[in-house]
């Protein structure tokens, strides 16, 4: 590949590269995730077999975005045969809650007593949930920057507390079964249960992280918009993937605003510049990464056809309204020319007779 050429403005190579099994899109909250990873998902059900899209933001709006109630396993989504939705809740409260037994609250109070553990457990639970489903694809519409990247951390998170825990039972083992027996309790099998699925949980969690740091299996699309602290935020965020080893070579900048759409506002031509000068950063930073710019539109992207209209435009660059009309003029220009030519043709013939 020619050196010079940045690399296509818009999401074609995730499309093309049948072997990804999941893509996670990620950035900061508001920027428009879930708006950007639904519109991917509907460009992938075109082209794959079947695909999930599984939001872990506790903020959860892939319903709001398809105007569907979607719950914590898998649903159609209406237009669909091959595209599915969860909404996995991430709130350690509630996957407490709906564990219920002994192991549950025992893994709850584990789960207190080291940082980070509550949520890798229950992330790994999703993962373990959805290794054993058939989709081709998976995206994840993920929650703000920080939890992503803790996710990534879960294997080391879960050895920590395997160890913890392990600490305790040689510390009080004794002392617990005792009290165990004298309350009828088997403690050291309640333990042992415990410890076997906290290491199921690890086996997950360490296959699955194999899996993201496979570029042909997993890669992170960037979301941001074209602000400082976006761009801040979006540098940090492609620095610790890296340092992740997870593939990433895609940023979705969204929410800008085209200069020939700012009707003659000044404000908004304010804004243009300001957008501008982050846009020159973003392509001096990211040169080698594919770069979509996706404009800001007049209405939130709500609903299956506002969707797919803005997916779209994940693969053919939006052209803004002035640079059509421009093509416009140009065809204007052309048929005046071509008359005033028909008109000398005929003002000679004229002349001639
Ligand atoms: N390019 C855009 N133009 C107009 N509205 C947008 C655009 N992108 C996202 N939105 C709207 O902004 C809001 C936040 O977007 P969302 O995708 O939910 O962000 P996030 O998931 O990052 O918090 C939603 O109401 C969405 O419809
Ligand atoms: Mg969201």
């Amino acid at each position: 590949m020619d050196e010079d050429v940045p690399p296509d403005p818009n999401l074609q190579n995730v499309l093309d590269h049948s072997t990804l099994k999941w893509i996670f899109v990620g950035g900061k909250g508001g920027v428009g995730k879930t708006t950007c990873s639904c519109s991917l998902a509907v460009q992938l059900a075109a082209v794959r077999r079947n695909v999930l899209i599984i939001s872990t933001d506790p903020a959860h709006n892939l319903s709001d975005a398809f105007r569907q109630k979607f719950t914590s396993t898998p649903n159609p989504i209406t237009g669909f045969n091959n595209l599915f939705a969860m909404e996995v809740d991430p709130n350690p409260e509630n996957a407490r809650l709906a564990a219920g037994d002994n192991e549950g609250s025992f893994l709850a109070d584990l789960a207190g007593s080291i940082p980070g553990i509550d949520e890798a457990m229950s992330f790994a639970e999703v993962m373990r949930q959805v290794k054993t489903m058939d989709y081709d694809c998976i995206v994840f519409d993920t929650a703000p920057t920080g939890h992503t990247l803790r996710l990534l951390q879960f294997p080391a998170t879960l050895e920590k507390g395997l160890s913890k825990l392990m600490q305790l039972r040689g510390t009080f083992g004794g002392a617990i079964s005792q009290i165990g027996s004298l309350l009828g309790a088997n403690i050291d099998e309640m333990q042992n249960q415990l410890l076997g699925r906290l290491e199921e949980l690890k086996t997950t969690v360490e296959e699955v992280n194999a899996q993201f740091q496979d570029p042909e299996l997993t890669t992170f699309v960037c979301v941001c918009i074209p602000e400082f602290l976006s761009l801040y935020e979006t540098e940090r965020l492609v620095q610790e993937l890296a340092r992740f080893d997870i593939d990433c070579c895609n940023i979705v900048i969204n929410q800008i605003i085209f200069e020939q759409e700012t009707g003659g506002s000044s404000l908004l031509a304010a804004r243009v510049k300001m957008q501008q000068k982050y846009l020159e950063q973003f392509e001096d930073l990211y040169e080698d990464f594919h770069l979509v710019r996706m404009p800001l539109q007049e209405e939130e992207v709500r609903g299956l056809e506002a969707i797919r209209q803005f997916s779209q435009m994940l693969i053919e660059p939006y052209q803004p309204a002035g640079e059509k009309k421009s093509d416009r003029v140009l065809q204007l220009e052309t048929e005046v020319a071509q008359l005033k030519a028909r008109i000398a043709e005929l003002e000679q013939a004229a002349a001639g007779q």
